[in-house]
């Protein structure tokens, strides 16, 4: 687990110790190798789940009723930056979602999703397990902390040739709950989409269809059920390109 840890670039890795320039390059290069390295983390991790054990709502309750303390949640974040970004801006690419802004409940309830297995990434459910988020409180603070972040990392988008039927589908069925610019809502627990980075987006719209993120909610799942392929790259590229 040691060499996953470094890739993690934790506050007390040595990476931190260096000049400001020098430490956005290999934040990068870190970025971009942590990447590269997705289906060596599957194999490592693959095993080593059942410490991510299915666990009951309290953990999650527990977490937003918490007060949060964000500058607490500041150290914490050491371990997420070195995928998201100091910024939280995540990888154009999509392999790694911009998370900086979110509504706090909104990190919160997909981080206690990672914790036990209703959603599936084999890096996260790694680094939002117990040994990087303690308990409840750690998860409320380290949410607290990312939604004050704003974003330099600029999205990465589609290669607009399905945006007619993507904004089409967006405006017809989906901007009723999410908005028509796909903004957060904090009061309905909605995440921000627009901005997000378009590969991302599609492989959660695929991966939700494919019943790979159980819990999110069933008449969600219902309506992305309806979408046809090329709504669904269309949607991802329209929010993509969204301020
Ligand atoms: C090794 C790289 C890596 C590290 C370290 C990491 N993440 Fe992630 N994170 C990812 C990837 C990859 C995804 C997307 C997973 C997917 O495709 O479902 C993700 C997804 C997320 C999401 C879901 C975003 C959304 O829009 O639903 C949240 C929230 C999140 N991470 C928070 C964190 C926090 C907080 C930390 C630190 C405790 C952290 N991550 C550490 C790679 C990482
Ligand atoms: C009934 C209201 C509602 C409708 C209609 C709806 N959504 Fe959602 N959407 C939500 C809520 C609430 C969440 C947060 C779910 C969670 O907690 O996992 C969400 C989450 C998402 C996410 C996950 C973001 C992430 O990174 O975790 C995507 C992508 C998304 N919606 C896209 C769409 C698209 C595309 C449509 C239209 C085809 C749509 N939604 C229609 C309420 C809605």
């Amino acid at each position: 687990m040691h060499e996953v840890e470094g890739c993690a670039g934790s506050p007390r890795s040595p990476v931190a110790q260096r000049p400001a320039a020098a430490r956005r390059g290999t934040r990068r290069y870190a970025r971009t190798l942590c990447a590269l390295l997705a289906p060596a983390f599957a194999a490592m991790f693959g095993t080593a789940l059942a410490d991510v054990a299915a666990r009951n709502d309290s953990e999650l309750k527990a977490a937003l009723a918490a007060a949060p303390d964000a500058a607490r949640g500041a150290s914490l974040y050491g371990t997420c930056a070195a995928c998201h970004g100091p910024d939280g801006g995540g990888v154009a690419d999509g392999s790694i979602p911009a998370i900086a802004g979110q509504p706090q409940r909104v990190l919160v309830k997909q981080l206690a999703d990672f914790r036990r297995s209703q959603r599936l990434d084999v890096r996260m459910e790694h680094f939002a397990d117990r040994r990087h988020l303690g308990g409840a409180q750690d998860i409320a603070d380290v949410a607290a902390y990312a939604a004050t972040l704003s974003r330099t990392t600029a999205a990465g988008i589609g290669d607009g040739t399905m945006l007619a039927a993507g904004g089409r589908a967006w405006i017809g069925r989906c901007a009723g709950c999410h908005g028509g610019t796909g903004q957060a809502n904090a009061a309905r627990a909605l995440p921000r989409l627009a901005g997000q980075h378009a590969a991302y987006l599609e492989r959660q719209l695929l991966d939700t269809v494919a019943g790979r993120r159980p819990n999110m909610a069933a008449t969600h799942r219902g309506v992305l059920n309806g979408l046809d392929p090329a709504e669904i790259t269309g949607i991802a590229d329209y929010l993509s390109r969204m301020k």
